[in-house]
């Protein structure tokens, strides 16, 4: 089988290259740019594409993709909002992902943007290496005693449960589906969940129903002074009425490792370009704001996870047996 692989930093090759030694039926070309409905003319005679989180996976460029021979759309990744799953049935593509890479890397890195926010690091980290040690501004809470709302308790939301349960926190979630083997976590509705929470972090996907969940509304119903982490997908909150809520000086801090409007960002070193859009540059303008580009997922142990399941799936796929990971079976 022959991938394309769009998107490739030096950490993909690396790691897709270490994990082909041991699926000699596959080749992968990598190329830089993302897919697009421009680049999408260049999978011409692959069998499958590999795309990412900001890929732009929509009806015009599937289309392409499907006049050009492609059969399959390998997601490395778990989340598929950008894909367009209707387009792709109709061309008869089959997509598949990797869900649950390492769900620790994910919730790790939530809690690493909480305590960080919570006790000023990144203002410290600077202070520091000017020669301030004042500690004025830099008081934090303790998280011991707290209490940790998580919304969305699949297989990240479960991590970041049991991980703030190991900070001595109560833990209390939202989820249609209580995950039963969180015997310690209480399950509340969204209301209680916004009323009772001194930690929020958002562990659901994007789809119509969450869009915007966090919005005036929603904002407006959570504790004062609580600490709101997202690390799932930038829209699940109103980027807007997140800003009004910080002015309002609701939060204590604020986590993102994605936002609205990241799209053009992720991943691309853009230190001498113009922002098209001033959102980024407004949320980095607040002090209890830190922001990081999508990098929840990478450790070592993902990458690894995120190659094999990959390859794996499309062996799989090649066998005739594409159930596992396959979004379209499971939508
Ligand atoms: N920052 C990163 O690098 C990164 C990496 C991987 C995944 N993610 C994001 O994390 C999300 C969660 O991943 P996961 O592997 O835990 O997914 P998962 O499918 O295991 O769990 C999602 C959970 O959300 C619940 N849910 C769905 N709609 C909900 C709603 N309206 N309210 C509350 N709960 C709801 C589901 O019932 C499920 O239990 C992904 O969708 C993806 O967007 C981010």
């Amino acid at each position: 089988m022959k991938i394309l692989f769009y998107d490739t930093k030096k950490y993909d090759k690396d790691s897709f290259d270490n994990a082909l030694a041991n699926f000699p039926e596959i080749t992968i070309d990598y190329l830089e740019p993302d897919l697009s409905v421009q680049t999408a003319a260049l999978a011409k005679d692959y069998d499958a594409i590999c795309g990412f989180v900001s890929s732009d996976v929509s009806a015009p460029v599937i289309d392409k993709l499907a006049d050009n021979g492609v059969k399959l759309i390998l997601m490395r990744c778990a989340g598929y909002n950008n894909v367009d799953l209707a387009a792709a049935a109709a061309r008869n593509i089959t997509v598949m992902r990797v869900p649950g890479y390492s769900p620790e890397a994910v919730a790790e890195h939530a809690i690493t943007l909480a305590l960080a926010v919570n006790r000023h690091i990144h203002k410290s980290y600077i202070k520091v290496r000017e020669n301030n040690f004042s500690l004025v501004g830099l008081s934090g809470i303790n998280f011991f005693g707290k209490t940790a709302g998580i919304v969305g308790t699949g297989k990240i939301g479960a991590a970041m449960c049991r991980i703030c349960r190991g900070l001595g926190m109560k833990v209390i979630a939202y989820d249609m589906y209580p995950n039963k083997s969180l015997d310690f976590v209480e399950y509340v509705d969204m209301e209680t969940l916004l009323r009772n929470s001194d930690l929020i972090s958002l562990h659901c996907p994007l789809t119509k129903e969450t869009y915007h969940m966090i919005s005036e509304y929603t904002i407006s119903r959570m504790k004062d002074n609580v600490i709101l982490v997202n690390t799932s997908r930038g829209a699940l909150i109103n980027t807007e009425d997140l800003i009004a809520g910080i002015r309002k000086r609701k939060f204590f801090g604020v986590g993102l490792d994605v936002y609205e409007e990241e799209t053009g960002n992720v991943f691309e070193n853009r230190e001498d370009d113009i922002m098209e859009t001033s959102i980024t540059s407004r949320l980095l303008s607040f002090p209890n704001v830190i922001v990081t580009s999508h990098q929840g997922f990478l450790t070592q142990e993902a990458l690894l996870a995120i190659s094999e399941t990959t390859l794996q799936n499309a062996k799989d796929f090649e066998a005739g047996s594409p159930d596992q990971n396959n979004i379209c079976k499971e939508a």
